[in-house]
Parts: structure tokens; sequence; C-alpha cells
């Protein structure tokens, strides 16, 4: 297996594993997400290939400024192909993220997580997450 930078070409294959993980199509929006993934030095995108096949993405951004750090790395979303999940790949994939994080001297990594959602809070305290201080806020009309 090889985990390497997102290119435009990968995109299809990440929008067929988002879509089998969801089990719906995904969004022109979430596709138009991706593609800003590309070739962008604070938002980045990795993917996993194993065979020529793209089997695994983890999406990450670089925030300047909030969240108690001047310099913030976030894991933004992730998705392994679910016929290879359990393999190691989605822990991989987030260490090597984390490695580009640090590569450029960000080493503050958030993300957001459903309370709900037992199994991926398992997962991320495996790669060392913990409870931050802070908290999400959401306001609908
Ligand atoms: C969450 C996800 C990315 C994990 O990738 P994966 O390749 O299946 O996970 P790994 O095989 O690398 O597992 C790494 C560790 O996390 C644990 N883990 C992985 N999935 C888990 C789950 N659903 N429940 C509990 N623990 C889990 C593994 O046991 C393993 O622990 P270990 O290091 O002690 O052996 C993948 O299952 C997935 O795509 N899920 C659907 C999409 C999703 O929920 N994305 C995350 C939020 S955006």
């Amino acid at each position: 297996m090889d985990i390497r930078l997102i290119t435009q070409d990968d995109i299809p294959q990440v929008v067929g594993i988002q879509s089998r993980i969801t089990r719906r199509e995904v969004s022109d929006l979430w596709q138009r997400m991706l593609l800003r993934h590309v070739d962008s030095e604070d938002q980045v995108a990795f993917v996993a290939e194993e065979d020529g096949q793209v089997i695994g993405f983890i999406i990450g951004e670089i925030k300047v400024g909030g969240f108690g750090s001047e310099v913030t790395g976030w894991v933004e979303m992730m998705g392994v192909a679910p016929d290879k999940m359990g393999s190691g790949i989605g822990k991989a994939l987030a260490r090597r993220l984390f490695d580009y994080f640090a590569e450029q001297g960000v080493h503050d990594v958030l993300t957001s997580v459903a309370w709900d959602s037992g199994d991926i809070l398992a997962f991320f305290k495996g790669l060392g997450f913990d409870r931050s201080v802070f908290i999400n806020l959401e306001r609908k009309e």
C-alpha cells in the first residue's frame, strides 16, 4: 500500500468510496470541496493506493487563528473502502496527515466527532486524541 497526495485523477475513485460508505450519491458540492484539496498547501488530502486502486482517503486542513493555538491542523473527513476496513489503512492515512502537519510546523491537531459515534471515538482515541476544551456550537434558522 502506498500513501500519497491526492490528484485530480483520484477524485472519481474517492467519490466512489464515499458513496459506498454513505450509500448515497455524492453531491457536486462535496466533489467541489474535494477538488479544492488538490495542489493546495493548507487544504490537503491523501489517498491510500493498492494495485493501482484507491482504497482510502483523508482530508485535512491547516487553519490559522482561533482554537487556542496560532495554527491548528484539522482532520476534516476520512474513509476507507468498506471491504478494506479494519486492516490499518485508516490509521496509516491519519499518521501520514499528522506527519504532513508536523512538516508544516503544526503540532496541534483537532477533529469533530458526533458525540454518539462510539466506534469513531474509539478509532480517534487509538490515534492519541482526547476530549478537547472546545465544544461545537450550532445555530439553525
Ligand atoms: C473510521 C475508518 C476511517 C477507520 O479506518 P480503518 O482502516 O477501518 O481503521 P484501522 O484498521 O486503521 O484501525 C485503526 C484502529 O482503530 C480501531 N477501529 C477502527 N474502526 C473502528 C471501529 N469502527 N470501532 C472501533 N474501533 C475501530 C481498530 O481496531 C484499530 O485499533 P488498533 O490500532 O488498536 O488495532 C473507517 O472505518 C471508515 O471509513 N469508516 C466510515 C467513515 C467514517 O466514519 N469516517 C470517520 C469520520 S469522517
